[in-house]
């Protein structure tokens, strides 16, 4: 099974539904602190929950239209990131991510994104990544500009969770800027 390296012990690889059990204890783990702006945990709350998650992944995944991976830390599933949505026909998609609290703090997610939208850019030829966050969430916007995104716009009470309307952030990078950051850094 593919897997890439992320450096001290952690791993990505694609999160399916056979893990579904995995997924479900991971969460349980951290739903509070992974739901606190999204609606991931509420998403996988049983195994049947957590496998009908995985499965339309997997299914989204074969349409080309969404990819889902895990990342493991010393053998245990303790966060993932995503492209929630995947348009090739625009060049355009939207990545995400989410870590329980005992992973955060290691750079985990923002080398992961990485490596996802360097297969977006490089390989899949994307022109334009999104990262969409609710304006209190000051760890995913780090995360965005970490990775050299952009703020392009604030969509005002756009996302009602938990009954508390949200603004939410877009945030960008588009494959010149991507690629230009890339060959400094290397
Ligand atoms: C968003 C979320 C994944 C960010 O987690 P995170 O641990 O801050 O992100 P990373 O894995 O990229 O790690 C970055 C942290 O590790 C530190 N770090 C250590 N080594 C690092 C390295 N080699 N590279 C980058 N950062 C490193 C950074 O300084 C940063 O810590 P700081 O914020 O204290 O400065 C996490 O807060 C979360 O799961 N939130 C709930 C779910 C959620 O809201 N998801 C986002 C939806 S838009």
């Amino acid at each position: 099974m593919f897997a890439r390296e992320l450096g001290n012990g952690a791993v990505l690889r694609p999160l399916e539904p056979w893990r579904a059990e995995e997924l479900l204890e991971h969460m349980d783990r951290g739903r509070e602190h992974v739901g606190r702006f999204i609606g991931l945990a509420d998403a996988a709350t049983d195994l049947d929950s957590a496998r009908a998650w995985l499965q339309s992944y997997t299914d989204k995944a074969a349409a080309d239209t969404a990819r889902l991976h895990g990342i493991w830390l010393e053998g245990k599933l303790v966060g993932g990131v995503l492209f929630r949505v995947f348009d090739a026909e625009q060049g355009m998609c939207e990545a995400g991510c989410w870590l329980e609290p005992s992973a955060t703090g290691r750079g985990l997610v923002t080398r992961a994104v990485r490596i996802l939208v360097d297969w977006a850019v490089y390989e899949r030829g994307m022109h334009r990544v999104e990262w969409r966050v609710a304006s209190g969430n000051a760890a995913s916007i780090a995360v965005a500009r970490r990775l050299g995104m952009r703020r392009d716009a604030v969509l005002r009470a756009h996302y009602l969770h938990h009954g508390v309307r949200q603004d939410i952030e877009v945030w960008s990078v588009l494959a010149p800027e991507w690629r230009a950051a890339r060959e400094k850094a290397s």
